[in-house]
């Protein structure tokens, strides 16, 4: 906050508590004792009159403590502009210290899950049941909640891997995180010679295309694509390179999809979660997405 706007606030929040306490003087002004059944004030509706009583005492005593517990909050608690105020909280502080209760709680489980091999604690049905918590948690805006995917992100179901579906490779995908690189090939095949792949790229799944346009693109595959998708078109784990030979397609399936993808090409990005997540928790969901395909 500026140095301007940190003073408004300071300013503001204390003038209003002083004219609150003002106001309260000011409208006990009159004692009971002083008149004996109070003043009137003066109005009138239908011949009856309103008596201008003071506040009962233990009403104007709640209104005092209000005051004085605004201001002891304000001492202790962060609330004047930029003073921290003497107790020392902050949101992050109380979140940081909810981490860290967590953390030893939760912790010692996690451990004993990460002591056990990925293959072991898919068939500790209280493992996957955590291990199914944290996915909810930390992967399903992306993969989706029942980790099919959509466009884009993969399913995590099926046995089709763009890196690999070893465990280790897996754990090696959430931490360390994944980015595939698909150049773009429109500029240099033209519109000719990406229909032409493209329809050389549906044979590769068995589909049934312009045989002459396939067999033009095929020499054009081999020129341009083998290196990342194969010879045999089967892909490359190690590029995260995906095989174009089993008529799953995780940029879409339409002849249309597949153009687009071989025209813009596209760097999809799995983030590196391992910092984030900790050892142990990477762990446990590897061996969640593991038994999600074994
Ligand atoms: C911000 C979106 C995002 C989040 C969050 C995310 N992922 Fe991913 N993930 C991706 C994308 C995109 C890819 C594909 C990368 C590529 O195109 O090469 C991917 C790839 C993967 C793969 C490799 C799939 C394969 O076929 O080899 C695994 C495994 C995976 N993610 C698991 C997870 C887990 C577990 C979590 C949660 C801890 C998670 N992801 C969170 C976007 C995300
Ligand atoms: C540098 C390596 C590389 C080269 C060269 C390359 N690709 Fe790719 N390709 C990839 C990667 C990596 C992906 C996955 C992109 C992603 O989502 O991260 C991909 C994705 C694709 C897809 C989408 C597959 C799906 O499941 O939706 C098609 C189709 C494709 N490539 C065709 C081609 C064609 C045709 C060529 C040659 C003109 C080519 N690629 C050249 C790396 C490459």
């Amino acid at each position: 906050m500026s140095s301007f706007f940190n003073w408004w606030v300071i300013v503001i929040t204390l003038v209003n508590i002083f004219a609150c306490w003002w106001l309260i003087k000011w409208t006990m002004k009159k004692r009971p004792e002083e008149s004996e059944m109070g003043d009137v004030t003066g109005h009138k509706w239908d011949g009856l009159e309103e008596y201008n009583n003071p506040l009962p005492k233990w009403w104007l005593w709640l209104f005092y403590i209000t005051l004085v517990f605004g201001l002891a909050y304000l001492v202790i608690f962060p609330g004047l502009g930029n003073f921290k105020g003497i107790g020392n909280w902050s949101s992050t502080g109380q979140y940081e210290k909810e981490i860290a209760q967590a953390d030893e709680r939760y912790g010692p489980i996690f451990a004993a899950f990460a002591a056990t091999s990925i293959p072991d604690l898919t068939q500790d049905a209280e493992a996957m049941a955590a291990g199914e918590r944290l996915y909810s948690n930390y992967c399903s805006q992306c993969h989706g909640s029942d980790a099919r995917g959509a466009r884009g992100f993969p399913n995590l179901t099926d046995t089709d891997w763009l890196w690999g579906g070893s465990p280790e490779q897996i754990k090696s995908t959430i931490v360390n995180g994944r980015g595939g690189i698909m150049t773009p090939w429109g500029p240099v095949l033209g519109d000719e010679g990406v229909e032409n792949v493209a329809n050389y790229v549906q044979t590769l799944s068995g589909r049934d295309v312009d045989a002459a346009s396939a067999e033009a693109g095929k020499a054009q595959y081999n020129m341009f694509c083998v290196a990342c998708h194969g010879i045999d078109g089967k892909g490359n784990q190690a590029l995260g390179a995906p095989n174009l030979t089993d008529n799953i397609w995780l940029h879409g399936s339409s002849a249309g999809a597949i153009k687009k993808i071989i025209i813009e090409g596209k760097n999809g990005a799995m983030p590196a979660l391992g910092d984030f997540l900790g050892d142990d928790k990477s762990h446990l969901l590897a061996a969640y997405v593991y038994s999600l395909s074994n």
